[in-house]
C-alpha cells in the first residue's frame, strides 16, 4: 500500500519579528494574593490583554513595596529589537502613577546589574505617563525586566507614590531565537531564509522550497523541498538526492536528464504525468 503524498509546503514566512515573550515562564515580586492566577506574573505574557484592568485576570498585579520587579525568561538568549509594555489601567487610574520611573533591562540573569538597561523613567508625569510603552532595544539576552523603586530619603517628583508595583497586562518582547549563533528566520533580511549569519546576514539556510544566495529562487524544474534536493517519481521510488514532483514544473525533457526510462514512459503517458499529482505515491518506509 502506498500512501499518496505530495505536500508542496511553500509557505514563506515574512520577515516580521515575532514576539518571542509569549508563554515563557515569568516571575514578580510581591505578588498580591500569593497562589491566585488573578494576579500571577506569566498574565502578562499570555498574548491576552483585552482587559486591563487589575482583576480581570489578564495582569500580573504585586502590592505596593519599596522595589518592584517582574521579568520573563525567554528560555535561551535572544536577539531582541524592541519591547511593548501595556500597563494596568482601569477603573482605577491612579494604578498608572506606581510606574513613574521605571525602568527596562534586557540580562542573561535575573540580575538587572548584569543586564544592559534599555529605559529608564526620568520625564513622565502623571499626565503624560502612556498606558502602552515601547522601547527600541537592540541587545542579545535572555530575560526582559521591568524594574522601580522608591528608596528612602530620596526626593522623587510631584506625582511619584510612596511605594512601587509591577501590574503589567503584557509584555511583548519582539524579536529573533539564536541558534548555534545563527540568527531564526525572523531577523534574516532574505524573505526565504530560515537561518542566517549574524555578522553578515548571508542565509545559511532556505525555507524548504527555495535556493540561492538569497533565497530568491523557488525550486526549478521540480525539485523542491529543502536545499531543492527533492524529487518523487511516478513509480513511487524516491531517488537518493530527490524528492516531490510538483506537476506544474514537470517537463518531459527535465526527467531526460535524470533517468532515461522515465522520460520515456513520460513521453508515451502524458496523461499519467498530467495527473501526477493525484498519482505520484512515497514508498512505505
Ligand atoms: C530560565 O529558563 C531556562 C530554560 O528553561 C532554565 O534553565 C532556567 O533555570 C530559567 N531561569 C530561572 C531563573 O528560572
Ligand atoms: C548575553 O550573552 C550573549 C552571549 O551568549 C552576549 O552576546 C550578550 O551580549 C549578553 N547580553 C547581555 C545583556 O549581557
Ligand atoms: C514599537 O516600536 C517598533 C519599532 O521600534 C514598531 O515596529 C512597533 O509597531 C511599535 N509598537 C507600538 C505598539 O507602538
Amino acid at each position: 500500500m502506498y500512501i499518496i503524498c505530495l505536500c508542496v509546503g511553500l509557505f514563506a514566512i515574512s520577515s516580521a519579528y515575532v514576539n518571542v515573550a509569549l508563554n515563557k515562564p515569568a516571575y514578580q515580586q510581591n505578588q498580591w494574593k500569593p497562589g491566585d492566577k488573578t494576579y500571577d506574573a506569566s498574565n502578562a505574557v499570555d498574548g491576552r490583554k483585552s482587559d486591563l484592568t487589575w482583576n480581570g485576570g489578564q495582569c500580573a498585579v504585586s502590592f505596593g513595596e519599596r522595589v518592584a520587579t517582574w521579568w520573563v525568561n525567554l528560555t535561551s538568549v535572544h536577539s531582541i529589537h524592541h519591547i511593548t509594555i501595556y500597563f494596568l489601567t482601569g477603573s482605577f487610574s491612579g494604578h498608572i502613577f506606581d510606574h513613574l520611573g521605571f525602568s527596562v533591562y534586557i540580562s542573561n540573569t535575573t540580575d538587572i546589574l548584569q543586564g544592559t538597561l534599555c529605559f529608564k523613567d526620568s520625564n513622565f508625569t502623571p499626565d503624560t505617563m502612556p498606558s502602552i510603552f515601547n522601547t527600541t532595544c537592540p541587545v542579545h539576552g535572555q530575560y526582559v525586566i521591568y524594574y522601580n523603586e522608591r528608596e528612602s530619603g530620596v526626593i522623587y517628583p510631584h506625582g511619584y507614590q510612596k511605594y512601587v508595583d509591577a501590574d503589567i497586562c503584557e509584555v511583548e518582547v519582539y524579536g529573533c531565537p539564536i541558534v548555534d549563533n545563527l540568527y531564526g528566520a525572523d531577523c534574516c533580511p532574505d524573505v526565504n531564509c530560515q537561518k542566517c549569519n549574524m555578522e553578515t546576514d548571508i542565509c545559511v539556510e532556505c525555507e524548504p522550497g527555495f535556493e540561492g544566495h538569497q533565497c530568491e529562487q523557488a525550486c526549478q524544474n521540480g525539485f523542491y523541498g529543502e536545499g531543492c534536493s527533492e524529487i518523487w517519481f511516478l513509480t513511487g521510488h524516491k531517488f537518493a538526492g530527490f524528492g516531490h514532483i510538483r506537476k506544474s514544473d514537470i517537463h518531459c525533457h527535465d526527467l531526460l536528464e535524470w533517468q532515461d526510462s522515465i522520460a520515456a514512459s513520460c513521453i508515451r503517458d502524458q496523461v499519467t504525468l498530467a495527473n501526477l499529482q493525484d498519482t505520484v505515491s512515497t514508498p512505505k518506509e
